[in-house]
């Protein structure tokens, strides 16, 4: 597997998978299954639920610990010095591990700076080899690595061929902060399985819409994590590094580009007091 180099040295393959949406009644099957056609990375988080069956997972499959990479995320309810601490402890719980390979704020809202200072003693601790965040967009992540002691090591935001985050991306790697991919296939939204620019690619490479996305992306250094619940999927979005794809099909992809979400936007006030209420109600650990 391909990996890339974070900003403090530790190798993070730059394909692997995603368990939102994966009910945790499911999420054990999933990954075994994922680990088994050779996933090695697995992105998941507090607010899915399904920490526990990543880590039944993990210690099931019998595959050594230092041989995988596990990603979780600290969710808003959990925001705060003290509560991210303590959600941390309860995640490493949960994934049965002394440790997490990349640790991340999962949304930009309440007082993320104490959850990221929770964070950086996590990473002296040894408890988290690399820490980011996640759905940061430019201004908020530039403020957070202006200011903070370890500068995040990646940025999970969407990404996509709607959405690139070309300039974004730019701006993140002045703090070596690399661009991690949420939702590579947009999760299916605008006929994205059927696109037409992406299929005639494909058929040249013999590829599939969903492996010229992913392709895409890895070609730009972006990680990716896609999401399937199906192994025959799972097989086919991992067979994407025998091609390459030519300068003109990616200059011909950036075309596709909006440059905006197609979920929602985090600097929309309406949308930030809805997810700020909505944490209110329902705490997650
Ligand atoms: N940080 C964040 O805020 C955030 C937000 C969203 C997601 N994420 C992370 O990013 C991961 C990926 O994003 P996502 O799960 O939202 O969506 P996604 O990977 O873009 O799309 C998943 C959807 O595509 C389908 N699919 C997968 N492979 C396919 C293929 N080869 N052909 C046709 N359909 C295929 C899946 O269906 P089946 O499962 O039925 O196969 C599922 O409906 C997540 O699992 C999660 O780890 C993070």
């Amino acid at each position: 597997m391909k990996t890339v180099k974070l900003n403090n040295g530790i190798e993070m393959p730059i394909l692997g998978y995603g368990v939102y949406q994966v009910t945790p009644e499911e999420c054990e099957r999933c990954v075994l299954d994922a680990l088994s056609v050779g996933y090695r990375s697995v992105d998941t988080a507090q607010a899915y639920f399904n920490e526990e069956g990543v880590g039944n997972a993990i210690s099931k499959s019998g595959i050594p610990r230092n041989e995988l990479f596990i990603t979780t995320k600290v969710w808003i309810s959990n925001a705060g010095y003290e509560k991210a601490k303590a959600s941390i402890a309860e995640s490493l719980r949960k994934l049965q591990s002394d440790y997490v390979d990349l640790l991340l704020i999962h949304q930009p809202f309440g007082d993320y700076y104490g959850t990221y200072r929770a964070m950086e003693e996590a990473y002296k601790a040894g408890k988290a080899r690399a820490i980011g965040v996640s759905n940061f967009y430019p201004d908020r992540l530039v403020d957070l690595a202006e200011c903070c002691e370890i500068k995040p090591a990646v940025n999970q935001v969407e990404t996509h061929v709607f959405n690139q985050q070309i300039e974004p991306q730019r701006i993140m790697e002045e703090y070596g902060t690399r661009v991690m991919s949420w939702g590579p296939f947009a999760e299916g939204k605008n006929n994205f399985f059927t696109n037409e620019l992406l299929k005639t690619i494909g058929e040249k490479y013999g590829k599939s819409v969903a492996q010229v996305a992913l392709r895409y992306l890895i070609q730009r250094d972006v990680i990716v994590i896609p999401k399937s619940t199906h192994k025959e999927r799972m097989i086919e979005n991992m067979d994407v590094f025998d091609f390459s794809l030519s300068e003109e099909d990616m200059q011909a992809i950036t075309t596709l580009d909006q440059k905006k979400s197609l979920f929602l936007s985090h600097t929309d006030p309406e949308i930030v007091k809805w997810m700020i209420n909505m944490v209110k109600k329902e705490a997650v650990i």
